[in-house]
């Protein structure tokens, strides 16, 4: 008899048992918990219109983040807490202050939207008593609105702090009531949490969610076909929009020790279960100019399920981290049997194929400490600034000394069957200086160095022109003391509100 799934849903316990490992936290709150107020739109992660908000315990912190439920398989929810929309407005009919927010400043029109909205500006509430503009849009990043139009609902995120919060876990962030119930919320996760391994079956599907290296190790090993899955951003819509059914799933989420980042002398190494929200601010404290692009990678609920383990595993040529890591001279620590260590540029062999041997996992990515002097540049081209796949992608990381280029390494995404440095631009550059001339000549071998595809994000052409120009780009946002700016501040969205 298979264990059940323990879920804290909407504040009540809940065992979970006769639905398949592959069921998606949305068909269960809809088709088995009645919870219609969570809206399928386009169950890709695309819409929003799906967002929950879970609640975990860290240590004696709760952290609230929304997520999509159309892509998160059930029992990577046990647990955890789990609030829908149903759950925002008091017993006797008084609506949370997120939602009369969006009531008073008009920010709703058909409503199929709004739940989605309610949740993300929860998260919110729960996370920043005082969100920038840019803080706002973010969060709001992953939610779609066909009719409203979102400047009421930037309004609404702005009026919903000077509304009376309510005296229980739904207050604001920094709230004493907030911090009670956050306490309480720990208190009554605890019969909940579980130190073995998960073992959940039914319908001949399997999930096993292991508790610790070792024991992942010997599942991986026992179960060579099985699918590792982290986040299921990916592995999510081969269940939604491919349609496969995935009989025997060993999840990763669980295993405390790959949930860690750590700080080395050498540099980072971030577990396999470290969520991208996390990953990349770690990230960014010793590379702050990678703030935009990774602010510009999927969009907020996606980054806090997603692992840049799974983007490296994934394999995918338009993958956003991977340029990044291997201009970065950042490696995959893999484990099996043994441990061993491949620098990422030679991770994949060929189109979405890697490096990984049957029995073996990713057990952190290891990115180098920065070395003194380094300058780092990245750039993704898409359709649209948020929630976009890249059409080409660049990064650049080098050291100069008396203007000569003394250091280089380049890597790009979208124009080739893989990630893949520019040996033949960095070979122009090294011992060249940095200056118009030689940038010039750079860029012309850069626009020719790949031999990228048409299709339907961008033409071949594009593609070669581009990388080109995102050479120039570089040279004239490191050398212009105008100044191209490559972050937006904006001041605080709330004026006054106490920090
Ligand atoms: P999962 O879906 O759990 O797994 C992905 C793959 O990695 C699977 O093959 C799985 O077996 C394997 N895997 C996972 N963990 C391990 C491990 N520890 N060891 C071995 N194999 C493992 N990607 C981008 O690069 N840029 C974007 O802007 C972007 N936007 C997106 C927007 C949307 C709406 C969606 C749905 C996806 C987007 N993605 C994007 C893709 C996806 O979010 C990323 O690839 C993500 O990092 C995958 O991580 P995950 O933890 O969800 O992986
Ligand atoms: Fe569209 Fe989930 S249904 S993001
Ligand atoms: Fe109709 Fe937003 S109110 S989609």
């Amino acid at each position: 008899m298979s264990e059940p799934v323990r879920i804290l849903l909407n504040g009540e316990r809940v065992d979970v048992a006769g639905v398949p490992p592959q069921t998606t936290l949305l068909e269960f709150l809809r088709d088995r918990r009645r919870l219609t107020g969570t809206k399928e739109g386009c169950a890709e992660g695309d819409c929003g219109a799906c967002t929950v908000v879970v609640a975990e315990a860290r240590g004696t912190v709760i952290r609230w983040n929304a997520i999509n439920a159309c892509l998160r398989l059930l029992p990577s929810l046990d647990g955890k807490a789990v609030f829908t929309v149903e759950s925002l407005a008091r017993a006797d009919g008084a609506l949370h202050p997120v939602q009369q927010a969006l009531v008073d400043c008009h920010a709703s029109q058909c409503g199929f939207c709004t739940p989605g909205f309610a949740m993300s500006l929860f998260a919110l509430y729960k996370r920043a008593r005082r969100p920038t503009r840019v803080d706002v849009d973010d969060a709001l990043s992953g939610n779609l609105c066909r009719c409203t139009g979102y400047r009421p609902i930037v309004d609404a995120a702005a009026a919903m702090y000077s509304l009376p919060p309510f005296d229980d876990w739904r207050a604001a962030c920094g709230e004493d009531a907030a911090a009670r119930a956050d306490t309480e919320l720990a208190r009554a996760l605890v019969p909940l949490e579980r130190h073995a391994a998960l073992d959940y079956k039914h319908a001949g599907q399997r999930w096993s969610a292991p508790r610790s290296t070792d024991e992942l190790a010997a599942l991986v090993s026992d179960r060579p076909a099985a699918r590792i899955v982290a986040g299921m951003t990916d592995v999510g819509l081969w269940i939604t929009k491919a349609h496969r059914s995935i009989d025997d799933i060993i999840y990763v989420g669980d295993v405390g020790e790959l949930a860690l980042v750590r700080a080395t002398p050498h540099g980072l190494d971030i577990g396999a279960a470290v969520t991208l929200t996390d990953a990349f601010a770690c990230m960014e404290a010793s590379y702050p100019e990678l703030a935009e692009v990774w602010q510009r990678f999927a969009s907020v609920p996606i980054r806090n399920s997603a692992t840049l383990a799974g983007n490296i595993a994934n394999g995918s040529p338009i993958g956003d981290s991977m340029p990044v890591l291997i201009a970065l001279g950042a490696s995959v620590v893999l484990r099996g049997t043994d441990t061993r260590s491949v620098p990422l540029e030679a991770f994949y062999p060929a189109f979405r194929t890697t490096a990984i041997r049957p029995g073996e996992f990713v057990a952190a990515v290891h990115v180098p400490a920065r070395t003194p002097g380094l300058v780092v540049r990245a750039y993704k081209i898409g359709k649209r600034y948020d929630q976009d796949i890249s059409s080409v992608f660049a990064c650049f990381a080098m050291t100069l000394d008396a203007g000569i280029v003394r250091t280089v390494r380049i890597a790009c995404g979208g124009v080739a069957a893989t990630p893949v440095r520019a040996e033949q631009t960095e070979r122009v550059l090294v011992g060249s200086a940095w200056d118009a001339d030689g940038v010039e000549r750079a860029a012309a071998t850069l626009a020719a160095e790949f031999t990228p595809i048409d299709d339907m994000r961008a033409s071949a052409g594009y593609r070669r022109a581009v990388l080109g120009n995102l050479l120039r780009r570089c040279f004239h946002e490191t050398t212009d003391t105008a100044g191209l700016t490559w972050r937006v501040e904006s001041p605080a969205l709330v004026a006054g509100a106490p920090s």
